[in-house]
C-alpha cells in the first residue's frame, strides 16, 4: 500500500490497533500476575478472564501482523538512521507475534491441563486431547514466553531512552499512537 506518510508517523489503522492491543494487553497482564498466586481451585473467573482477553489480544495480535505486512510502511523520525530505526520496528514485530503465538498455545495448554477454553462465558470446543504430553508440550513454552516478552518490553525502553538520547526522536513514540 502506497500511502506516503511524514516521517515519524504511522497510519490510523496501525495507530487504533497499537491502542486496543496496548490496552487489553495491560488489563490481561494484571489476570497473568494474579493467576499463578491464585490457589488451584480458586481460579474460575481469573481462568475465564484470562481466556476471554487473550483471545481479544490474539486476534488483535494476528490483525496487527498483517497490517504489518499489508499496510504502508512508516519512515525514520527525522534524522534516525534507517538501520535504528528498523531495529524499533523490528522488536515491536516481535513482541506483537510472541502475543499472537502465546494466544495459540494457550488454547492448547488449557486442553492438555484439561479445562475448557472460555470466551466471555460461551465454551469454545475442544479440538485436541488432554494428554501429558500436549500438557507439557504447551506449558513450558506457555509460561516461558512471559520472560522473552518481558525481555523485549526492556530492550524497547532501553533502545528508546537511546535513541532519543542520540536523535531527539521523544518518548512520545515509545507509546501507542501515531508517533513511531
Ligand atoms: C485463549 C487464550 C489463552 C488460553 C486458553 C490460555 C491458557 C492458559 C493456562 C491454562 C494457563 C495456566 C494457568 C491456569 O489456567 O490456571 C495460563 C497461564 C498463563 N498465560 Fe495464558 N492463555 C491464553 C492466552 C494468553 C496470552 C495471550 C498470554 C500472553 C500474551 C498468556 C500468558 C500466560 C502467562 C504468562 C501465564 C502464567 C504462566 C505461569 O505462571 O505458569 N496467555 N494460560
Amino acid at each position: 500500500m502506497s500511502e506516503q506518510l511524514a516521517p515519524g508517523t504511522q497510519d490510523r489503522t496501525a495507530t487504533l490497533l497499537g491502542w486496543a492491543i496496548f490496552v487489553t494487553f495491560a488489563i490481561l497482564f494484571l489476570n497473568i500476575v494474579t493467576l499463578p498466586r491464585t490457589p488451584l481451585g480458586e481460579r474460575d473467573s481469573l481462568q475465564l478472564w484470562h481466556d476471554s482477553l487473550g483471545w481479544v489480544v490474539g486476534i488483535l495480535c494476528w490483525v496487527r501482523l498483517y497490517w504489518f505486512v499489508k499496510g504502508p510502511k512508516p519512515q525514520p523520525p527525522a534524522g534516525m538512521s534507517e538501520d535504528s530505526f528498523a531495529f524499533s520496528r523490528a522488536i515491536l514485530f516481535m513482541l506483537v507475534l510472541v502475543f499472537a503465538l502465546e494466544f495459540l498455545i494457550g488454547i492448547f495448554y488449557a486442553w492438555g491441563e484439561g479445562r475448557q477454553v472460555h470466551f466471555f462465558g460461551a465454551i469454545f470446543p475442544q479440538l485436541a486431547d488432554t494428554t501429558e504430553d500436549l500438557r507439557k508440550m504447551t506449558g513450558y513454552p506457555h509460561s516461558a514466553l512471559a520472560f522473552y516478552y518481558l525481555m523485549l518490553f526492556t530492550i524497547w525502553l532501553v533502545l528508546g531512552f537511546w535513541q532519543n538520547r542520540k536523535y531527539k526522536s521523544g518518548w512520545r513514540r515509545l507509546f501507542p499512537g501515531e508517533k513511531v
